[in-house]
């Protein structure tokens, strides 16, 4: 086996974090199914935001059959607070196509998991080599910027992928693959952090050509500035109950639970309540970043009588349970600026946000 394999499958052997979707060092392969389900969670999102989130679904859902019979918007809700939510829309199609073709069970090739919902090259990779070890190059961005410092590959990002690709395949051994790549992932996270890495504790320091300057791997792209929009968000309130809506299908937040809103623009934003009245505007506005933009709402309220709602579609949701609603996050953002400013309101959980 590589130099660099051996070295680093031996430190994983002492050193392997126990995460609940991970078979320790040597024994079982894991169940696909809890692999497949970790590594869509955990795309774009740190363990630590993923573990509780990891607890409650495997739980409520053991196997893909069970998750293949969950009913959408229970779904939805589910992965409320977890952000990008088209992972949650694909994670359904993704169950429910196992169950359906596969009789539940994952295929174990990268070319069969490829043709799965939510399932791109990164993620059919890992859970080839982590459930079914197969010799697959798995490459997230923990393995880049480890492999990116090892070999200085000073190519920038992107186009220096495909080199980094190259180099992670010629490093990767032929047995224990899902171990070497959840190794390099723990390296990436732990000792060869994008900040301040910690050269003296990592077991491949004598091969690394980057460890002289570690901060300058890889070569980042240079960066679009975040555009800065606006929007309105609307709380119709009538006595103890919120009139909440259910956002389109499509785009950012499709399916997810929501306040009313206006569009959200870089200009300003059409001022178009769900129904005339005489607003409130909070004092307080709520910011949130998204991937591509970030987003300042204004948000304004009014107690009406639920009547004025008959027509447009939407849902009365008791304000005292609105945890259970599933909002996003931006949504619990306002909804919970609500609570601090508007007078004999909104009780939404302080802590929750
Ligand atoms: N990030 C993505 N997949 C992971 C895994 N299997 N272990 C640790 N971190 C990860």
């Amino acid at each position: 086996m590589d130099n660099i394999a051996s070295k680093l499958l031996a430190h994983y052997d002492r050193h392997a974090r126990n995460l609940p979707w991970r078979a320790m060092p040597g024994s079982n392969a894991p169940d696909p199914y809890r692999v497949w389900l970790s590594e869509i969670m955990l795309q774009q999102t740190t363990v630590a935001a993923v573990k509780p989130y990891f607890e409650k679904f495997t739980a409520r859902w053991p196997d893909a059959m069970a998750l293949a019979g969950a009913d959408d918007s229970e779904l939805m809700a589910a992965w409320a607070g977890l952000g990008y939510y088209a992972r949650a829309r694909n994670l359904l199609a993704c169950a429910r196509k196992v169950a359906a073709d596969h009789g539940g069970r994952f295929p174990g090739s990268e070319a069969e998991l490829l043709k799965l919902p939510g399932v791109g090259a990164y993620t059919a990779a890992a859970i080839a080599a982590i459930a079914f070890g197969a010799r697959a190059v798995v490459v997230d961005a923990n393995v880049e910027r480890v492999v990116a410092r090892v070999f200085a590959i000073g190519t920038p990002l992107p186009q220096g992928r495909a080199e980094i690709r190259a180099a992670a395949d010629r490093i990767t051994p032929d047995v224990r693959a899902g171990d070497f790549a959840q190794a390099m992932m723990d390296l990436g996270a732990t000792i060869c952090t994008v900040r301040n890495p910690l050269c003296s504790l990592c077991p491949l320091t004598e091969d690394c050509r980057g460890k002289t300057d570690p901060a300058a791997y890889p070569v980042k792209p240079l960066k679009k500035a975040r555009p800065a929009k606006r929007g309105y968000v609307w709380w119709l309130q009538d006595g103890d109950h919120v009139w909440l809506v259910r956002r389109p299908g499509k785009g950012l937040l499709g399916g997810m639970r929501a306040l009313p809103t206006s569009d959200w623009v870089t200009a300003e934003p059409h001022y178009l309540p769900p129904v005339a009245g005489d607003w409130t505007r909070l004092n307080a506005s709520v910011s949130h970043v998204f991937t591509h933009f970030s987003l300042t709402i204004q948000i304004e309220w009014l107690q009406v009588e639920r009547d004025c709602m008959t027509d447009q579609a939407g849902e009365w949701w008791p304000i005292e349970g609105i945890e259970a609603a599933g909002l996003p996050t931006l949504f619990a953002k306002a909804a919970k600026a609500i609570r601090e400013e508007m007078p004999d309101a909104a009780r939404y959980p302080a802590d929750s946000v």
